[in-house]
């Protein structure tokens, strides 16, 4: 199998045991598609030789509700210490602010040190415009380390923000996002149809104006690609700043195959791409650090559709494919990614966001049948 380095520094650690998945529903819809992804990997073919054992945990807005902490301290420690991947729902957020309440999803990143958001945003051959890029979102600094103030000068107000790049976190990401375009390659050796013949690198940055801040990220970046040819030098390394890299995006996305971002260009990047493969019912993303990752597909608790069996489970099912690929799993993640394919392109078992009158469960059992 061919496995790249991110896949053997994983593996290292799960060899031959059952892996133990952790499953965090949260709220709202998040409780209708977590089990989707546990069926897909109930149901993986035995001949991959991968065993699961699940363990359900809390978190989310209505346990805040009921108990007054969105994510108990036992959640994190069951995940830290005897799992070896997760799947997390989706919470509802209060609009206004709620004292006490933060994020769970924010906190576990930062407490299991999920220092980057991997957004694969992926069209289906014949249907709409050919996409297939992953967006790798830095995810614990930038304008994001919350370092705000507001002060008065002259009687008006003046907000401020510190937007922290670092060499340490930028090399993180950068390593990364370099890994997952050898390992992207991999996939697509397994035999996965692609747009891009070579992986490609998109560094994005906005130093033509912040020249020491993102000078730093795109400076950094391009010194850990130069320090090791032997390894890189099959990867294509490209800059592109960001305001143009939005337009391209939107006038040739196939041209894009792995881009990395600092926090904030990342955020909305992802968001703009998800735009561009229609319902956000079908947008995974994995938060991953050195030896964890977390499947969490894009989309919200959507409580407009909550309770009535329909919401796409799509998303969550690519998501579980993700945690795999980060556990070192290529070839169960491949089949995965295509019985999902497989049906987005037969067009008919399909949820209502994709215009189709079928609910989760059939769709569910649609992609398990392709597998
Ligand atoms: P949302 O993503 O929940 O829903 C937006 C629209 O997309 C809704 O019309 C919804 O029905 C539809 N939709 C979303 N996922 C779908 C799926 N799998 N299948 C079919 N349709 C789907 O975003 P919204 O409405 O802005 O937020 C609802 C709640 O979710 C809020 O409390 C918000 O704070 C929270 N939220 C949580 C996120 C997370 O946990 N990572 C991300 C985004 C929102
Ligand atoms: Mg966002």
């Amino acid at each position: 199998m061919a496995s790249r380095t991110l896949s053997k520094q994983f593996a290292r650690t799960y060899a031959t045991k059952a892996l133990k998945i952790g499953l965090i529903p949260g709220d709202g819809i998040g409780r209708e598609v977590i089990p989707a992804g546990k069926q897909v990997l109930e149901a993986l073919p035995s001949d991959l030789g991968l065993k699961f054992e699940f363990t359900e945990l809390k978190a989310g807005f209505e346990l805040f509700k009921q108990t007054g902490t969105a994510l108990p301290d036992e959640t994190v420690e069951v995940l830290q210490k005897s799992c070896d991947g997760a799947l997390f729902g989706a919470v509802s957020s209060p609009t206004t602010k709620v004292e006490g309440y933060s994020s769970p999803i924010v906190a576990l990143r930062k407490k299991l040190g999920l220092y980057a958001n991997v957004r694969p945003v992926k069209s289906v051959e014949g249907i709409g415009r050919p996409v297939d890029m992953v967006i790798v979102r830095e995810n614990t600094e930038d304008l994001y380390i919350k370092e705000e103030k507001l002060y008065e000068k002259d009687g008006q107000k003046v907000a401020e923000a510190i937007k922290r790049i670092t060499e340490r976190a930028t090399t993180k990401i950068g390593a990364i996002a370099l890994e997952i375009a050898l390992q992207r390659q991999a996939i697509r050796e397994l035999g996965g149809a692609s747009l891009h013949s070579q992986p490609t690198l998109t560094v994005t940055h906005k130093s033509n104006v912040l020249s020491v801040s993102d000078g730093l990220f795109r400076e950094t970046v391009r010194k850990l690609y130069d320090s090791n040819p032997a390894k890189y030098s099959g990867v294509q390394y490209k800059e592109q700043i960001v305001d143009s890299m939005v337009y391209r995006m939107f006038r040739e996305p196939e041209i894009f195959d792995v881009v990395v971002a600092p926090n904030l260009y990342g955020d909305i990047l992802s968001d703009g791409a998800a735009a561009l493969v229609g319902s956000l019912g079908v947008v995974p993303s994995a938060n991953v650090g050195d030896n964890f990752a977390i499947g969490e597909p894009c989309h919200g608790s959507a409580p407009d559709i909550e309770g009535k069996g329909i919401a796409n489970p799509i998303a969550t099912i690519r998501s579980t494919a993700l945690m795999l690929e980060f556990m070192g799993h290529p070839e169960a993640a491949s089949k995965i990614y295509a019985a999902v394919d497989a049906n987005l392109k037969e067009d008919v078992i399909k949820t209502p966001d994709l215009g189709g009158k079928s609910s989760t469960q059939e769709v569910v059992a649609d992609v398990i049948r392709r597998l």
